[in-house]
């Protein structure tokens, strides 16, 4: 049964924001690729996320943990895995004060045992793309970053990631696994959870909430579509050259105040005069990074270029938001950024179990 399919893909952490739209784009892009994902579902997931692809027959789902080694070689010791897109992590910069550890043991230990498993490998994939951030460059004013740039990151968050990335990169440089780095801007669009900025301003004007805006400083973010996003990992994985780290960018920089300014325009229909009435400023704890600018020629020489305009995206995920006002609601409930996801009693044997479905 196997047999017809020609590649193989592993995709971690594919049922969150990022990962469920590579997920989904793999599956309906290559019928004849398979694509496994292997997520722990932590809080920030939602099962309806992989709805369009659960019964497909290229598709599987693999529930368990990155950092466990047994399970995550069992996946290498027994499919053969041509292509891996690493994004499994913890990723709420707030939350990553708060609990360090966590960060550090998904994020870094995660990487380890992912890396080690691939190297080892049976059938030796022949791509191995780590979806890293623009956050590992620290903030900046007036510097724009290119992969040359020095790492300077600063928050436990970035920390974990830059970390990962040596700990990828050192395959690269003694082995030379085939590893290629992504750095790319925020990412933005539907179905991410409401923790990060749009969804959080979305959701807390969907309660007739004021946005809460911290600090003074005149924060900003560059915001990449997700679906542009997909297609730069896609592109990557069939034109990146190994060893390579590639930034995944924007000029679309906006600053906080004003992207919860044109939120509250679309969805409260207010005049520009009753916007203010949305805002509510609060203080800044931890302080948070002004801005990352990043330069994306290596990218754009592969022939990738951002299609979605701002507008467009937007429009899109406020439209998503509003259709699917209940899409998060039980999840959050329940459990916050601290909650811990159960593993299966015995994961391995549920690979087992799923895989011979
Ligand atoms: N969202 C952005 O703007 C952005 C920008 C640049 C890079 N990234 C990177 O992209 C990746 C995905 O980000 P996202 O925004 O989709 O985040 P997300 O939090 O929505 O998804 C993370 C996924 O990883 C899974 N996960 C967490 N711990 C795990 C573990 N121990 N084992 C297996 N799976 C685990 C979660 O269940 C979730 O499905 C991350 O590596 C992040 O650092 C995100």
């Amino acid at each position: 049964k196997r047999m017809k399919f020609s590649r193989t893909i592993l995709v971690t952490g594919g049922s969150g924001f990022i990962g469920s739209h590579l997920v989904c784009s793999l599956v309906d892009k290559h019928p004849d690729w398979r694509i496994l994902n292997l997520d722990n579902l932590d809080y920030c997931c939602s099962s309806r996320s992989l709805e369009s692809v659960e019964d497909r027959e290229n598709y599987t789902f693999i529930r368990g943990d990155v950092c466990n080694s047994r399970l995550v070689n069992h996946i290498f010791n027994t499919e053969p895995v041509d292509a891996i897109f690493h994004l499994a992590a913890k990723t709420h910069v707030e939350s990553s004060f708060q609990s360090p550890s966590s960060f550090h043991h998904v994020n870094v230990d995660g990487t380890k045992v992912l890396l080690g498993a691939a190297y080892r490998a049976r059938h030796q994939p022949r791509r191995f793309i780590y979806v890293s951030t623009d956050e590992v460059y620290g903030a900046s004013t007036d510097q724009v970053f290119d992969e040359s740039s020095p790492m300077r990151p600063s928050n436990p968050y970035s920390a974990t990631k830059a970390a990962a990335e040596f700990l990828v990169t050192s395959y690269w440089d003694k082995f030379k696994f085939p590893v290629i780095i992504t750095r790319s801007n925020n990412i933005y669009g539907p179905r991410q959870y409401t923790e990060k900025v749009i969804p959080r301003f979305l959701s807390l004007l969907q309660m007739d909430k004021k946005c809460t805006i911290q600090g003074t400083l005149p924060i900003s973010r560059h915001f990449l579509f997700v679906d542009d996003a997909i297609k730069a990992f896609l592109l990557l994985l069939e034109k990146g050259t190994v060893g390579e780290i590639y930034n995944v960018g924007t000029t679309c920089e906006i600053p906080i105040v004003q992207l919860a300014r044109e939120l509250v325009k679309m969805v409260k229909n207010v005049p520009d005069s009753e916007v203010t009435d949305w805002l509510e400023f609060v203080p800044d704890r931890p302080l948070v990074d002004l801005r990352y600018p990043i330069r994306c020629e290596k990218l754009l020489q592969l022939g990738w270029k951002a299609q979605v305009s701002w507008a467009e995206g937007i429009r899109q995920t406020v439209k998503w938001y509003q259709d699917n006002p209940d899409f998060w609601s039980d999840t959050s409930k329940d459990q916050g950024p601290g909650g811990e996801c159960e593993e299966t009693a015995d994961p391995v044997r549920s690979v087992h179990h799923l895989m011979e479905q």
